[in-house]
């Protein structure tokens, strides 16, 4: 994981203290990461003998029995905390939960915990391991789009704290981390498009060829969940792998350099400069992905008035926006909602804007002179193109739901009857009961109810 290189020198009142630290983690392809043949993840854990999980309670129920299969295979012993982490369960309490569990399983100091799940179980269960006896080791196996491509590239991790956004976290890396797309085929298409937004945005700011291919697959790759629901054709999937592998590596060359955060032009905010305030303006939030559309979408609007991206470009991308089921506008996006969220941005990147455009394609420019006027003007225009558009630019299944904010047990389970029927069989001690129910105090069940109060958006 690291090793820090130090030096200590006396000065005429003290002593100065420099360090290095070396910080290196993997990622590997691997579809199917519980086929038996597939060594990976029990090499991890054959010095180990054992491995303790920390896994998304949906992921639990749909691959849960095979993945009992393969550690029973491996001759692993093998013991799961289930996590229902909705938005609102990304808590300190949900962490201490998953805390407890690694003390009663008898963790060893160097041995690495089992990760699997979208961004909020990666994210909690991340920062866990960074609080536990101060910094210990976890590898991770993302679920979602956002998960592979997103929350499992970079190493920060964080649970929402006083209704702020990750407002406690740290940045601690994994050991390894196992991008298995095939989990893809059981997630619900209004989580690939999520996640299709964010790969939206770091293709038309850094890498023109993956925009290219999402705009030449968009209806493909959306309902075939990036061409692994069962019977999709070979070219999808190529052009999908294609996309993901482009897409990681380009975030990851952008981040790497800005590992902690420090420098604040950040092409990976394309979508993140007005989007935390659309994302909680309506009564009940709009899911991330629609947020940061209607963002990129009007940014790209503002950037073609300034004769910063072509009309050509322009209209492609907000063509993709719309075919993908996208938001591109919002009825409560007005000036008012332009003025506070400029406010509040301003605030987080030390008094710039910051926003960056793509100009052109493949490339990005930040945007720090924009006056209130210019700004109102663009959403003027925004609003009007928006009539030439399908919904007047409104998106596909927008809103969050019990997902997003609470929890919603996938398939035919029901969280208010609490007994969480089906998946995975076999040995039931070997489940923490204590974590089953991690997150679900307080929630409603699976309705538009569950909005998250007043929390305040920051990735
Ligand atoms: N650390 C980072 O840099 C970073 C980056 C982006 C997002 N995030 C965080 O990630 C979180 C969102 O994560 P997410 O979008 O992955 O959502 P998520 O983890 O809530 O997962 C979405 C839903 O899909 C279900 N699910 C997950 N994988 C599945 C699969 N393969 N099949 C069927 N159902 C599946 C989950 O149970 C959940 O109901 C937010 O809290 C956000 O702050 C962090
Ligand atoms: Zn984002």
């Amino acid at each position: 994981m690291s090793n820090l290189k130090a030096r200590v020198v006396e000065t005429t009142n003290g002593f100065h203290v420099e360090g290095y630290e070396k910080i290196e983690y993997d990622f590997t392809f691997l579809d199917g990461v519980f086929e038996l043949q597939n060594l990976q993840l029990a090499n991890f854990y054959e010095r180990w003998g054992r491995c303790l999980a920390i896994m998304d309670k949906n992921i639990f129920d749909l691959y849960g029995h095979q993945m009992q299969e393969y550690f029973k295979h491996h001759l692993l012993q093998l013991k799961i905390h289930q996590a229902m982490i909705g938005e609102k369960a990304k808590s300190l309490e949900t962490l201490t939960q998953i805390v407890d569990s690694m003390t009663e399983f008898g963790i060893i100091r160097k041995e690495p915990v089992l990760v699997a799940g979208g961004g909020l179980v990666t994210d909690v269960a991340g920062f866990a391991r960074a609080a536990y006896r101060r910094n210990t080791n976890y590898i991770r196996i993302p679920t979602t789009v956002i998960g592979l491509i997103d929350a499992s590239v970079s190493i920060k991790v964080a649970v929402n704290f006083g209704n702020y956004k990750n407002r406690l976290g740290a940045y601690h890396a994994p050991m390894h981390t196992l991008l298995d797309f095939g989990f893809l085929r059981t997630l619900p298409e209004a989580q690939v498009r999520n996640g299709f937004a964010e790969l939206i945005k770091i293709s038309s700011c850094a890498h023109l060829p993956t925009f290219n291919l999402l705009d030449e697959f968009c209806e493909r790759l959306i309902p075939t969940k990036f061409g692994r629901s069962h019977g999709q054709n070979n070219e999808i999937k190529q052009a999908a792998d294609e996309i993901n592998r482009s897409g990681i590596f380009e975030m990851l060359k952008l981040e790497t350099p800005n590992l902690h955060e420090i420098g604040l032009d950040r092409v990976i905010a394309y979508g993140h400069t007005w989007s935390p305030l659309h994302e909680l303006t309506p009564a009940t939030p709009l899911r991330h992905g629609h947020a940061i559309s209607i963002d990129m979408a009007y940014s790209a609007t503002l950037a073609n008035t300034r004769g910063l991206l072509s009309d050509e470009q322009h209209r492609r991308l907000l063509g993709l926006f719309s075919r993908a089921g996208l938001s591109m506008d919002h009825e409560l996006f007005n000036e008012e909602i332009l003025a506070k969220a400029t406010a509040a941005i301003l605030k987080t990147r030390d008094r710039l804007l910051r926003a960056a455009v793509p100009s052109p394609f493949g490339s990005c420019k930040f945007l720090n002179d924009v006056t209130d006027e210019e700004m109102a003007a663009a959403l003027h225009r925004h609003k009007m193109l928006m009539k030439e558009y399908p919904r007047n630019g409104a998106g596909i299944e927008a809103y969050v739901d019990a997902s997003d904010t609470g929890y919603t047990v996938n398939a035919e389970h029901l969280i208010n009857g609490q007994k969480l029927s089906g998946g995975a069989s076999g040995s039931k001690e070997s489940v923490f009961r204590n974590g089953v129910m991690n997150g679900l105090k307080g929630l409603a069940s699976n309705s538009h109810s569950t909005r998250l109060p007043a929390l305040q958006g920051q990735r």
